[in-house]
């Protein structure tokens, strides 16, 4: 159930009891669809709701339709309007999460992707954590990560994450918290919805964009604030399995998982087992940052949903 009274659908904003959908759509038959995860992150003090990343999630977002062979009528701009329109329709004053998805809206059986009919629709409801953000132990997954040439991690395609809920729940019904996946080579990819950073003799290591991931916006994120507040540059390459092992810190990051640090893997502690000094770092700059608390970024990353509540006079 959506927890808001609106949602946007083929254009349209609708009570968001009615935004239902056919059991012969396409999209949901066989998975051809493709959607964004969006954050937005209220801020009392500023009484503001301020949407991390909005016209990037939209790159991707179209990026990924046209993969998909979606072809929607709206620019990112409209995107963008829509996205704000339904938010304050909703009056939502809290944290909430935004997705956009577009579909193969067909009801016809056969599967394939050209010659079908794109739907596009937005939900908005309210959020808290994804997952815990004090100390992950993770578990290396027996699953491998989707390939490039099977169905693209870079395309954020809806069928695709029946791979990380294999992942996610072997995981979590051996006792972890989290799944690590590797590629079909065996080196390290992502987790079921994060990137994945490690610190390895002082430097920042993450699986490069060929290693089968999704490219992360909050991925991109850490690497400039970690550049441009910490000093230090991220190196985007292979890692081996056994990199995790032998890591100094290890942390996993996404819209959903913000910013989530990992303290074991594999039954084996990451540096001294607990939350090291570079990852504390980081998500305390992360957590300010999708909040608005710092105006450089809250200028270039952040987008007000509401009109700002003019200062009182003195
Ligand atoms: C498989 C996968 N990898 C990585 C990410 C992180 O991406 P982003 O930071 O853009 O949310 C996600 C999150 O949606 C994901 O589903």
């Amino acid at each position: 159930m959506i927890d808001a009274r609106y949602i946007f659908m083929n254009g349209k904003f609708i009570p968001a009891e009615q935004g239902v959908i056919s059991v012969r759509t396409h999209g949901f038959a066989y998975g051809t669809g493709c959607f964004e995860g969006i954050r937005g992150y209220w801020n009392d003090e500023d009484q503001q709701l301020y949407i991390f990343r909005l016209r990037e999630h939209y790159q991707r977002f179209l990026n990924s339709c046209k993969i998909l062979q979606i072809k929607l009528p709206y620019s990112i701009d409209q995107l963008i309007d829509f996205t704000l329109e339904l938010v304050r329709r909703n009056e939502q004053k809290q944290n909430i999460y935004l997705r956009p998805v577009a579909y193969k809206g067909d009801q016809t059986l056969g599967v394939r992707l050209h010659g079908l009919e794109d739907h596009f629709l937005i939900t908005s409801e309210p959020v808290g954590n994804y997952i815990d953000t004090s100390g992950l132990h993770c578990g290396v997954s027996s699953w491998r990560r989707i390939d490039d040439n099977a169905i693209p991690a870079r395309a954020k395609i809806i069928g695709s994450y029946v791979n990380s809920a294999f992942a996610k729940s072997e995981a979590m019904q051996n006792g972890f918290d989290e799944a690590i996946m590797l590629t079909h080579e065996g080196n390290v990819s992502e987790g079921s919805a994060e990137n994945i950073f490690l610190v390895v003799n002082n430097e920042l290591v993450t699986p490069a964009p060929t290693e089968n991931i999704l490219l992360g916006i909050t991925r991109e994120t850490m690497m400039e604030l970690a550049r441009r507040e910490l000093g230090r540059i991220t190196r985007e390459r292979q890692v081996d399995r056994t990199e995790l092992y032998v890591a100094d810190e290890i942390f996993l990051c996404g819209t959903g998982a913000q910013f989530a640090p990992v303290v074991m893997v594999d039954h084996r502690p990451v540096g001294d087992g607990k939350v090291g000094p570079i990852s504390s770092a980081l998500q305390q700059l992360y957590f300010n940052v999708v909040r608005g608390r710092l105006p450089e970024y809250r200028d270039a990353w952040c987008t007000s949903v509401y009109a700002p509540v003019p200062q009182e006079t003195q």
